[in-house]
C-alpha cells in the first residue's frame, strides 16, 4: 500500500468546502491529513449583467464538512479577495494547527505571489515544492445536460471530469510519491488540453 506521508499533516484548502474543494478536502482527509477548510463565509453579487448568481453553500457546511472529514479539521472563513484576506486566513489557520504543511489554492480569485508561469529557480528555492493542476471541464452543476453531452465529446476519454479525478490528482502532488515533482502544470482533462 502506498503512504503518502500525510497524516498528520496540516492542509489548508481554500474554497475548501464545496464541489471540487470539497472533495480535496476529502481526499486529504482519508489519508489522514488535519484539514482546515476555508469558505468564503458569505454570499456575494453575481457581476452586473451576469445571467446567473453566485451559490455559495449554505451557512454551517464548512463546519458540517469538518465535523465529517475529523483528524482535527476545522472550518475557517476568510474573503480573499479582500487586500488582507489571505493573510489573516493564513494566520489564523498557523494560530489554531501551527505550521501549514500544504496549501491546496483551489478558490476562484485566488492567486499567490508565484504563479506556475512566472516561476523562476530562485522563486522556487523560497518554497518546498509548488504545483497546479489544470482541470479540464468538471460538472460541478454548471453543466446542463446537453453540455456534458457536448462537453464529453470533445473530451478523448470520452466524459466530462468529477471532482474525485481532480482531488486525487491534487493529492497526488502533495503527497511523499511526488517528492521531487515541482514547478509543474499537471494537466487533469482526460486528454482535453491535447
Ligand atoms: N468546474 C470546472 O469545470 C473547472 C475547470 C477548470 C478549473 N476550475 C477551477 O477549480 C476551482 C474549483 O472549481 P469549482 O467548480 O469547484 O468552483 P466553485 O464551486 O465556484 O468553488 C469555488 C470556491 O471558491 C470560493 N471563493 C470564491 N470567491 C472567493 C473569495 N473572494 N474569497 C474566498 N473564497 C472564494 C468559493 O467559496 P464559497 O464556497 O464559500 O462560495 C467556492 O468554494 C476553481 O478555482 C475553478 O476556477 C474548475
Amino acid at each position: 500500500m502506498i503512504d503518502t506521508r500525510l497524516a498528520g499533516q496540516t492542509v489548508l484548502v481554500t474554497g475548501g468546502s464545496g464541489n471540487i474543494g470539497a472533495a480535496i478536502s476529502r481526499a486529504f482527509a482519508a489519508q489522514g491529513a488535519r484539514v482546515a477548510v476555508h469558505h468564503l463565509d458569505r454570499d456575494p453579487p453575481a457581476p452586473a449583467g451576469a445571467g446567473w448568481a453566485h451559490v455559495t453553500p449554505a451557512a454551517g457546511t464548512a463546519d458540517e464538512l469538518a465535523e465529517e472529514l475529523g483528524n482535527g479539521s476545522f472550518a475557517v472563513g476568510a474573503d480573499l479577495s479582500e487586500p488582507d484576506g489571505p493573510v489573516r486566513l493564513v494566520r489564523e489557520v498557523a494560530d489554531r494547527a501551527g505550521p501549514i504543511n500544504v496549501l491546496v489554492n483551489n478558490a476562484a480569485h485566488c492567486e499567490t505571489p508565484d504563479t506556475v508561469d512566472t516561476l523562476t529557480h530562485a522563486s522556487l528555492e523560497r518554497h518546498y515544492r509548488v504545483n497546479a493542476v489544470a482541470p479540464g471541464p468538471v460538472q460541478t452543476g454548471w453543466m446542463d445536460e446537453e453540455l456534458v453531452a457536448r462537453a464529453g465529446e470533445a473530451v478523448p476519454m470520452g466524459r466530462v471530469g468529477e471532482p474525485d479525478d481532480i482531488a486525487d490528482a491534487v493529492v497526488y502532488l502533495a503527497s511523499h510519491q511526488a517528492r521531487w515533482v515541482t514547478g509543474q502544470v499537471l494537466q487533469v482533462a482526460g486528454g482535453h488540453a491535447l
